[in-house]
């Protein structure tokens, strides 16, 4: 049971769990997710085999590229995007396809507005991404980083909802 809006492309194949609501204009590609409560904004793309666990908010125009995990109860702010591909190309015939290498994200990770995310990276639990950051090394769990690119601040803890 899940409530949407119209203008939505969501695969046959997608799984919802209970009190999910997904806003008009995402597409949810095939084998997609969504644990309980789980909410995707307007305009998000989520990518095949992603995995969203229960009560975790994508706001508008997030981007998750195939199989990236997210834990429970994570929030991933206005136009996110997480990569896959260190050396993007488009496909031509004398070109490997690439293998996928998708972001993790534990559960209550918070990833603020316009962040990048680099193919790979770990994100640990309770972890606090600043705005605009752009993420080119694991960050551990609990830490607070920002800018590009993305370093620990001062005071290393999240300091709203800290659990660690
Ligand atoms: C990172 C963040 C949590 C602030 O943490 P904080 O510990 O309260 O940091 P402060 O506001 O005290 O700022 C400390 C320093 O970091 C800088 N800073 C704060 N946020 C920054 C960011 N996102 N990128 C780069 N630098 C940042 C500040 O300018 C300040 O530098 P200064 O001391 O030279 O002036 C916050 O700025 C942020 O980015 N939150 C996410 C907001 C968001 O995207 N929400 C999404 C839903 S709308």
């Amino acid at each position: 049971m899940f409530r949407y809006t119209n203008n939505r492309d969501i695969h046959q194949s997608v799984q919802c769990g209970l009190g999910c609501t997904i806003w008009a204009f995402s597409v949810l590609c095939a084998d997609v997710v969504l644990e309980a409560n789980v909410v995707i904004g307007s305009h998000c793309f989520v990518g095949k085999g992603c995995h969203l666990g229960e009560g975790t908010r994508l706001q508008s125009f997030v981007f998750l590229p195939p199989h990236t995990q997210i834990g429970a109860y994570c929030f991933l702010g206005p136009g996110v995007i997480c990569t896959d591909d260190p050396y993007p190309t488009v496909k031509q015939p004398d070109v490997p396809l690439y293998t996928p290498n998708p972001p993790t994200i534990e559960h209550h990770a918070s990833i603020g507005a316009g962040v990048i995310i680099l193919p790979g990276i770990h994100i640990g639990a309770y972890a606090l991404v600043g705005a605009g950051a752009v993420v080119t090394h694991d960050v551990p769990a609990g830490a607070k980083v920002c800018g590009n690119p993305a370093r620990r601040m001062a005071g290393q803890q999240r300091t709203r909802d800290a659990n660690l």
